[in-house]
């Protein structure tokens, strides 16, 4: 069950479903750890500290917010951090100081029979090398976290072969680990982190030893996972792609802090500093900017009981070539192009409903958050403007051929900018 905790964030207090709030967490590995932490240390660099005390600072004073439902993504270079970090979340590293509430819990505090409690049901990790044992079969690993639940054969066995099936390896039941080529050994150790139906999941780089083409399959199936599980996922990665495909927010993390964190909008229009920028530099930013950041009002929304002379008069005064009809409520019923209503075979008695288009290729709706790139082909095939709508299908907007044209070009000179720095 989530929880409503008040958090300071960034721009301020606001209250958000927060499954995971880490508050001044520090680990540091090493002799003299408190001295490391202490305010004599506090201005000095990782590399300076290591020197001086011979300590490493693999976390050093990170708070964040893992929301709800989403996919909260760590990224940042080899050493910065982030393995230690989600192993600081279940304890599996010992943190030296700060605070980690799971559902308002202090996992910190938990006792020894709380903290197994917690790692064996409320979360489960999935790591970079699948971890899976050889000498058991495809069934028996993925029902291993039930086993030591000590839940009964029947029961996990009927488990496991449903998650095994929601991962895509009905049939592999019964072969062995090593049977399984690597991208199918992941989806064991996701079926395997799936089968305790945890609410947290735990990704160190999950993806990272497969090759590009399943590395994007199983990239794609948790996507679709999480469309319907909506599991609370916090996911290592070191590649930007897979931050940008996966996260709700990414942190990027520098030296064992958070240098940035935001949505991938934010990050890729404003990036914090020089290490983030190294980051996006190969981004192009209409692949993450979505059509939201690009749209403008429709400027003739009409509703459809609107007469054709009255919008003939609309259209004159505007450089308008269509029209948006919409519903009492907006939402988008269909477009009428200037071309129908002026056509000369038109009868002056027919009502607009007779005249609206509604359906692709002339009429194209996508969402605020769909890339922009994914908008050139639709404006390529259709004259009208393509529409900006949300679930309900309300008009919030509409994207022209000429600010696409204009977006496109302005990231193009971005990049070049970029490189030439
Ligand atoms: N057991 C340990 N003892 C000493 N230092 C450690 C230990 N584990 C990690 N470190 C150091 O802590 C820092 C953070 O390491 P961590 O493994 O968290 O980085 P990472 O971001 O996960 O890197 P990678 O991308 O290579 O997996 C590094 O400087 C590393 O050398
Ligand atoms: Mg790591």
């Amino acid at each position: 069950m989530a929880i409503t905790v008040e958090t300071e964030h960034q721009n301020g207090a606001e209250s958000v479903e927060n499954r995971i709030s880490v508050r001044s967490l520090w680990k540091v590995f090493g002799e003299d750890p408190d001295r490391a932490m202490s305010s004599e240390y506090t201005g000095k660099q990782k590399s300076e500290i290591q020197e001086e005390l011979g300590c490493v600072v693999a976390l050093k004073d990170v708070s964040f917010d893992v929301n709800e439902g989403e996919t909260f993504v760590v990224m940042g270079l080899s050493g910065s951090g982030k393995s230690t970090l989600v192993r600081c979340l279940t304890r599996l590293i010992e943190p030296n100081a700060g605070e980690i509430y799971v559902d308002a819990e202090d996992v910190i505090k938990y006792n020894g029979r709380e903290l197994t409690n917690f790692r064996r049901t409320k979360t489960a990790m999935v790591f970079q090398h699948f971890g899976l044992m050889p000498n058991r079969t495809i069934l028996d690993n993925v029902s291993f976290g039930l086993e030591i639940q000590g839940i009964d054969k029947h029961t996990r066995w009927e488990k496991a072969r449903e998650v095994i099936e929601l991962v895509g390896l009905k049939g592999w039941e019964d072969n062995y680990a090593t049977e399984l080529s690597g991208g199918m050994q992941q989806r064991v150790g996701l079926a395997r982190a799936l089968a305790v139906d945890p609410e947290i999941l735990l990704m160190d780089e999950p993806f990272s030893a497969l090759d590009p083409l399943i590395r994007r399959e199983m990239q794609d199936e948790l996507i679709n996972l999480q469309t319907t599980l909506k599991k609370t996922i916090v996911f290592i990665t070191h590649d930007l792609d897979e931050a940008l495909r996966l996260g709700t927010r990414i942190a990027i993390m520098k030296d064992g802090e958070i240098v940035q964190l935001g949505s991938k909008e934010e990050i890729v229009d404003n990036p914090a500093d020089s290490y983030v920028e190294d980051f996006i530099r190969s981004i192009s930013r209409t692949r993450v900017l979505g059509a939201g950041s690009i749209m403008q009002d429709a400027s003739i929304v009409v509703d459809s009981s609107t007469g054709i002379d009255s919008l003939l008069k609309k259209l004159d005064e505007t450089e308008e070539d269509h029209v948006f009809v919409t519903s009492s409520d907006n939402r988008l019923i269909g477009m009428v192009s200037e071309k129908d209503l002026s056509s000369d075979s038109l009868d002056k008695n027919s009502s607009l409903k007779e005249l609206i288009t509604n359906d692709p290729p002339i009429l194209n709706r996508v969402y605020q958050d769909t890339p922009i790139d994914e908008l050139v082909p639709l404006s390529a095939m259709s004259d009208c403007p393509v529409a900006v709508v949300d679930e309900e299908d309300t008009l919030l907007g509409i994207v022209t051929r000429g600010s696409l044209l204009l977006s496109l070009a302005e990231s193009q000179q971005a990049q070049i900018n970029d490189s030439s720095s």
